[in-house]
């Protein structure tokens, strides 16, 4: 039977390499995105069962009727995907109020927004998927990544609360924790250069050349799917042997004491 998702930031990554992977799969999409051309030529290949809205995720009150539309024009959505991010890097000195107010508006609040609004339909119609694209960024940290890390950490903190929650509803939420993927995410960040006091420092780092990344946002993709229509979702999908290996090693670091 056929599915139909919701997904932010469907205009690239891996918004866009999930839209045309379930489009393949015979499913529909209401995707949303800040600029709908760029999805025509999916418009062009798979036309009624591509639903469009424009949507930039910090727009809320936007958000809240592109939702109602989404919901009003379709049976059910089964799966919600809330995808739309981006990162600002840079020593957190370094960084001005508006990257912070934008960040969090744009990783954080906006996905917290989206839940809320699409919790009340799911339940309603019985059920269904809430995917939130979190990183294995919100388990670790790295110096000169930390606005990003406090987005990520947030929603996830959000995430695990909220899963409990509507879980009797028959809602089943996960967060996909990816490493390092090959989209055009490191392209689209802003990096701040630092100052001179963090120059040589932690915070001072060399970006990783994105064909050393390990992730392909295909693979990624694939096993976001595959965990979004198995019977018992994860709560948790961690992806990616560079997040595996940092996950665990920061857990085995991690000193517990019993009193
Ligand atoms: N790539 C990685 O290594 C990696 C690893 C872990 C987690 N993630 C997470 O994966 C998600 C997708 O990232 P990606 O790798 O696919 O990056 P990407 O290629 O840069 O795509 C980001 C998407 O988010 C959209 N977006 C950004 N701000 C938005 C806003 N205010 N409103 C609506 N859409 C907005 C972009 O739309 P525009 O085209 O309009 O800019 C684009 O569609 C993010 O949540 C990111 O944190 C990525």
């Amino acid at each position: 039977m056929s599915t139909t998702w919701f997904i932010t930031g469907a205009s690239r990554g891996l918004g866009r390499e999930l839209t045309e992977q379930v489009l393949a799969r015979g499913d529909r999409v209401a995707a949303t995105l800040r600029t709908p051309s760029q999805l025509d030529d999916l418009a062009a290949a798979h036309g009624h069962r591509l639903w469009m809205r424009q949507l930039d995720v910090t727009d809320t009150v936007r958000m809240g009727r592109v939702v109602e539309e989404a919901f009003t024009d379709h049976e059910r959505i089964d799966v919600v995907v809330s995808n739309a991010g981006f990162g600002v890097f840079g020593a957190a000195e370094d960084l001005t109020n508006d990257q912070v107010e934008q960040m969090i508006a744009t990783n954080l609040t906006a996905a917290i927004h989206l839940a809320r609004l699409v919790v009340p339909y799911l339940h309603r119609q019985g059920g269904g998927r809430l995917i939130q694209v979190s990183s294995m960024g919100g388990h670790i940290a790295f110096p000169a990544f930390s606005l990003y890390h406090a987005t990520k950490w947030g929603i996830e903190g959000f995430f695990e609360a909220l899963a409990q929650e509507v879980e009797p509803f028959g809602i089943h939420t996960t967060l996909v924790e990816p490493g390092m993927i090959r989209t055009s995410f490191y392209e689209a960040a802003t990096r701040v250069p630092v100052s001179e006091p963090y120059q040589g420092g932690p915070a001072d780092r060399t970006p990783i050349p994105l064909e050393q990344m390990p992730g392909s946002q295909t693979r990624v993709v694939a096993a976001m799917i595959e965990a979004a229509l198995s019977e018992n979702p994860p709560r948790r999908l961690l992806l990616g042997s560079d997040a595996y290996r940092l996950v665990t090693e920061a857990l085995t670091k991690c000193k517990v004491t019993i009193n």
